[in-house]
């Protein structure tokens, strides 16, 4: 039954949080402390300055498959390093990592990531325009005769996340949005309820190409096709309601 009820309750949840603005305990970590554990100046060493393969700013290296933090929600980032630690989330590279980090050093490091502004983007790639177009219907109403729900759902409008518990995705490099998706399929990472494995699984792979194509093609607005980048704020974007395409191949 979440299928139905859980977007709408979903957004209103979001626009309470926004209204809020960020959490005590977001506003409560220690940016610094987290800047130097990310910079690895922090002692003892939790093992992996995180700047080595993050950035300082958070922007990921698309070529090794590590992630972009800069865009993501703190709520998240937080819970990510508390199931790397546990090996709820299973991953070679990020559990001593995480194992390594108090509850409070994963709150001000998350805090952060969080709170940069500014990470470049890498240049747009060559994308195929049909499958692009697909990942973009797939983002917009899903496959719902295959029980595929729209990725908008949860994850916003171009997949620019819904804090605190729906990641962005939108900017994000298509070699880890694809790890992922398989991570997800394979079982290897459950995630909330199996949610994503379900979604993953019903997915064929050209469906999950197109996914992982359309959202790595995204750009927030203002970031030229060069990657130049725009103001982003690690609060909570505005909720909106992402533009239907208007002319959808196969649907009236
Ligand atoms: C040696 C490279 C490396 C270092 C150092 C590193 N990471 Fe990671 N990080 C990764 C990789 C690879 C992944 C993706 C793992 C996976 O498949 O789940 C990741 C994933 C993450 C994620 C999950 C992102 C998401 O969208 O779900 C967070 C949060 C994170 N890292 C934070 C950190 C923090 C904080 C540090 C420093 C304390 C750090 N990482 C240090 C390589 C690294
Ligand atoms: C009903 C809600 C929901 C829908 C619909 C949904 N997702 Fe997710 N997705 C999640 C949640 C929650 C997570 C965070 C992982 C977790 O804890 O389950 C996630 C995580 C992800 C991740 C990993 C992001 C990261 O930073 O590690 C990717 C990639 C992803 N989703 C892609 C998609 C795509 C593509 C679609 C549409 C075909 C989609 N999702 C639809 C809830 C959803």
């Amino acid at each position: 039954m979440w299928r139905l009820s859980q977007p709408a309750l979903t957004v209103g949840l979001i626009l309470a949080a926004g209204a809020a603005g960020q959490t005590q305990e977001f506003a409560d970590a220690d940016v610094e402390n987290g800047q130097a554990i990310a910079v690895g100046t922090f002692e003892p060493s939790p093992g992996g300055a995180c700047f080595r393969c993050h950035g300082m700013e958070g922007a990921g290296d698309g070529a090794a498959g590590f992630p972009r933090l800069t865009d993501q929600a703190y709520e998240y980032m937080v819970e990510s390093l508390r199931e790397y630690a546990s090996g709820e989330r299973p991953n070679q590279i990020m559990q001593p990592i995480a194992a390594a980090l108090s509850e409070q050093e994963m709150r001000d490091v998350s805090a952060y990531y969080a709170s940069l502004e500014d990470a470049p983007y890498p240049p747009q790639t060559d994308v195929e325009p049909d499958v692009v177009q697909q990942g973009a219907i797939l983002s917009a109403i899903g496959a719902p005769e295959e029980g595929i729900q729209a990725c908008v759902n949860c994850h916003g409008p171009e997949g620019i996340g819904l804090p605190p518990t729906y990641p962005f995705i939108g900017g994000q490099h298509a070699t880890y949005l694809r790890q992922q998706l398989e991570l997800f399929r394979q079982g290897e990472r459950q995630g909330q309820n199996g949610i994503m494995v379900y979604i993953a699984r019903q997915m064929t792979d050209e469906q999950l190409e197109a996914a992982v194509q359309y959202f790595a093609s995204l750009r927030p607005e203002g970031v030229t096709p060069e990657g130049e980048s725009r103001p982003v704020t690690g609060a909570a974007p505005p909720p909106g309601i992402a533009p239907i395409p208007e002319d959808i191949p196969g649907v009236d």
